[in-house]
């Protein structure tokens, strides 16, 4: 019998470029943003700029981790406790987390069977609060024409979390270029691994000037270069309090060479979701979430599900696979397992019960698919997960009664 004995959280190591980068930043022993001599600009600045261009954005602020970026972008759009913040009701616990942080509320919105925010159920409540913090989570990707056309229609400013598209976009705009906001995370698990760190991106000046300040600018915000004019500040710069957050030249050092290859990167990640998906497609019993052609993903992970099992059968799969190597997660489980948590875990935050969600989560399998995996490993890992799928499915299924044979 076939095994896999590759490991699930090994990331490529840095890259050589990256660590002579960061060890010029060591030698110079200033590794804070705001420590640099006359003229040099600090590789955080640069970093903002290098960031910018690469989305589009006019401007970028690097923070101290994704989690930050979002709470960030809440506070600067006016978020206050007692304010209800949508968001979706699957993603992961920095979400509602960052809004809960301010004393906000968050209100869950249904996902739809392809893992994205269900547009109809954001229509209806959508009356219910001011700003959308909409969660790309594990890379899938709404219509954005048709959200921001609801959210425009319903007043709703949109922040994005952009954790897990890093270099996606949708119909060629990038995510994080669709609401007012975008924010990153670069922390190890994502697309380019600082251990931790997020950039947000924005066009607008009040917003961006507002973020700077927040995140520990004191009165150097002038040192900032992807930034808006010393004007933007005037009015906020006594107002704005420090909730500092910010990145040092270590980190924007690793993450800038990592960066100018993320398009490559993106391409290793598809071709192996590609091969992963391949070996998957048509196995009874399991259905992959569409991708629609105007979705450009960057697949980091693989999601696929296993619509009607029962709890018991799941976990019967979970315990074949991992006999074989292959470590898969579930975001049916009853009780939060290591990063994976589902709404109902999150205490702090009302929960009605959302039925669609349930449905879709109860038979929801995560895998992630790091680049040191290669081609060949990836075959492997399909076939174990189609040979386990079939014998628990197919077992199921000779357990029940012939069909129209009970009465
Ligand atoms: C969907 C999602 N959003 C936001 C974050 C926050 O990122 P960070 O870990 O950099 O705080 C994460 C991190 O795991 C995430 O998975």
């Amino acid at each position: 019998m076939e095994r896999f004995s590759g490991t699930f959280t090994q990331q490529e190591p840095i890259p050589d470029e990256a660590i002579a980068a960061a060890l010029r930043v060591m030698q110079s022993g200033r590794l804070h943003r705001y420590n640099t001599l006359p003229g040099e600009i600090s590789e955080a600045a640069a970093l903002e700029e290098d960031f910018a261009a690469q989305t589009g954005a006019r401007y970028c602020l690097a923070v101290a981790s994704g989690g930050y970026a979002l709470g960030c972008a809440l506070r600067a759009a006016g978020v206050v406790p007692g304010d209800r913040v949508l968001t979706n009701a699957f993603t992961l616990a920095p979400v509602p987390g960052a809004i809960a942080a301010l004393g906000a509320v968050p209100v869950f919105v249904e996902t739809t069977e392809d893992l994205v925010i269900d547009l109809d159920d954001l229509a209806a409540r959508a009356g219910q609060a001011r700003v959308l913090l909409l969660s790309h989570m594990r890379g899938h990707i709404c219509d954005m024409d048709r959200l921001m056309a609801l959210c425009a229609a319903r007043g709703l400013m949109v922040i994005e979390d952009c954790a897990h598209t890093m270099g996606a976009h949708w119909a060629g705009r990038p995510t994080g270029r669709w609401g007012a906001v975008g924010c990153f995370s670069t922390q190890t698990y994502k697309h380019v691994n600082a251990g931790e760190g997020g950039l947000i991106i924005s066009d607008d000046a009040a917003l961006m000037a507002k973020m700077i300040l927040l995140s520990g600018s004191y009165m150097l915000y002038d040192r900032h270069r992807a930034a808006p004019p010393p004007e933007a500040f005037a009015d906020l710069r006594l107002t704005t309090p420090n909730v500092s957050g910010r990145m040092d030249n270590l980190r924007a050092a690793i993450l800038r060479p990592q960066l100018r290859d993320l398009p490559r990167q993106a391409a290793r990640w598809n071709d192996r979701y590609g091969v992963v998906a391949a070996g998957l497609q048509g196995t009874p019993g399991m259905a992959l979430p569409a991708r629609p052609a105007a979705e450009g993903f960057v697949a980091s992970s693989l999601q696929f599900l296993l619509p009607g099992w029962g709890a018991d059968a799941v976990q019967a799969l979970l315990a074949r696979c991992a006999a074989r190597g292959v470590e898969l997660k579930w975001f049916g489980a009853p009780d939060p397992v290591a990063f994976t948590s589902r709404y109902q875990n999150w205490a702090y935050a009302p929960h009605p019960a959302l039925p669609q969600t349930d449905r879709v989560l109860a038979g929801l399998i995560d895998m992630r698919l790091p680049l040191t995996f290669s081609l060949e490993d990836c075959a492997l890992i399909a076939r174990i997960i189609r040979a386990e799928v079939s014998a628990v499915f197919q077992g199921a299924a000779t357990a029940l009664p012939p069909a129209g044979g009970a009465d």
